[in-house]
């Protein structure tokens, strides 16, 4: 099956799809972008996916652009590709103009928009537990708006990669635990699970949302608070939470293993729980 891509209302191979290097997202990062995934053969949370765009354009100053025609694009695109397991980004940027500070007046925003088969994480991952550093958050203060400045989240992970381990966590100079460089965080103490408040140091994930109203609906009290790096050590389990990562158990931060070590019952349950949702 072929990866696609659209862009600007053309369904075309993905190594054919170009932007103009004036483009304000390839000069200025100026551009915001979505992740949605299927689960046999259904978007899965698209709605959610499309209040936060709406939400990450507002947040930018531009100009609106109506929700149909971008559901029509993602569901063509989908529809199109036949990937039963597919990750759609969807990206939107300021538009094209001669390099300048300034935002010209009047800009099209240039939609692009890319399909592939998900890579799913290896099994291993899943059930023995993935590892991960802390490192300092160097990211800039609207991490709520989901923008293509992605840099620093690279490097964290690229470090993590670096010294042998899967992820990066992002902690703030007060010593707050804040995500991970694609997802969300959660940890368990005791019966209780702990997040980060929504605010404008994290992405209000919707993996995230989705596990929240899992946690209500099977009676598993949540705090959305904030915690440090010790109580992140000491949590009896820890797990990420995106929509490729789902939920995955962190066994091992900065050496120190998390628990006992091994993947814990309520990461192992809520996975569980999010899988069956997403193929309801
Ligand atoms: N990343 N936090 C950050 C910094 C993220 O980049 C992401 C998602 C999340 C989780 O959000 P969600 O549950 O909506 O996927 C949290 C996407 C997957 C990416 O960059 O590819």
């Amino acid at each position: 099956m072929p990866d696609l891509a659209y862009l600007n209302g053309e369904i075309i191979p993905i190594e054919k799809a170009m932007v103009p290097i004036e483009d304000r997202g390839y000069q200025f990062g100026d551009g915001v972008y979505e992740f949605v995934a299927s689960y046999e053969g259904r978007l899965f949370m698209l709605e959610e996916h499309l209040d936060r765009l709406e939400r990450s354009l507002r947040e930018l100053l531009y100009d609106p652009i109506p929700r149909e025609t971008i559901r029509r694009a993602v569901v063509g695109l989908f529809n199109q590709s036949g990937y039963p397991r597919a990750g759609i980004y969807i990206q939107v940027s300021r538009g094209v103009a001669p390099r300048n500070h300034a935002i010209a007046p009047g800009m099209a925003p240039q939609i692009v928009m890319t399909i592939r088969a998900v890579k799913e994480l290896p099994e291993a991952l899943r059930t023995k537990g993935a590892t991960a550093i802390t490192v300092r958050d160097t990211r800039w203060g609207r991490c709520d708006i989901k923008t293509i400045q992605l840099l620093s989240n690279s490097l964290a992970k690229q470090k993590a990669l670096d010294s042998g381990c899967n992820d990066a966590i992002f902690v703030s100079n007060q010593n707050v635990v804040r995500e991970g460089t694609s997802s969300n965080l959660f940890i368990v103490v005791g019966e209780r699970l702990l997040t980060h408040p929504l605010t404008p140091n994290i992405l209000p994930g919707i993996t995230r949302l989705a596990i929240l109203k899992i946690c209500q609906e099977a009676g598993l009290a949540v705090q959305e608070t904030f915690f440090e790096t010790e109580e992140l050590y000491g949590a009896d389990e820890v797990f990420l939470t995106g929509t490729v990562t789902e939920v995955l158990p962190i066994v091992r931060i900065d050496g120190k293993p998390i628990g006992d070590g091994a993947v814990g019952s309520i990461t192992r349950r809520l996975y569980k729980l999010l899988r069956e949702k997403a193929m309801a």
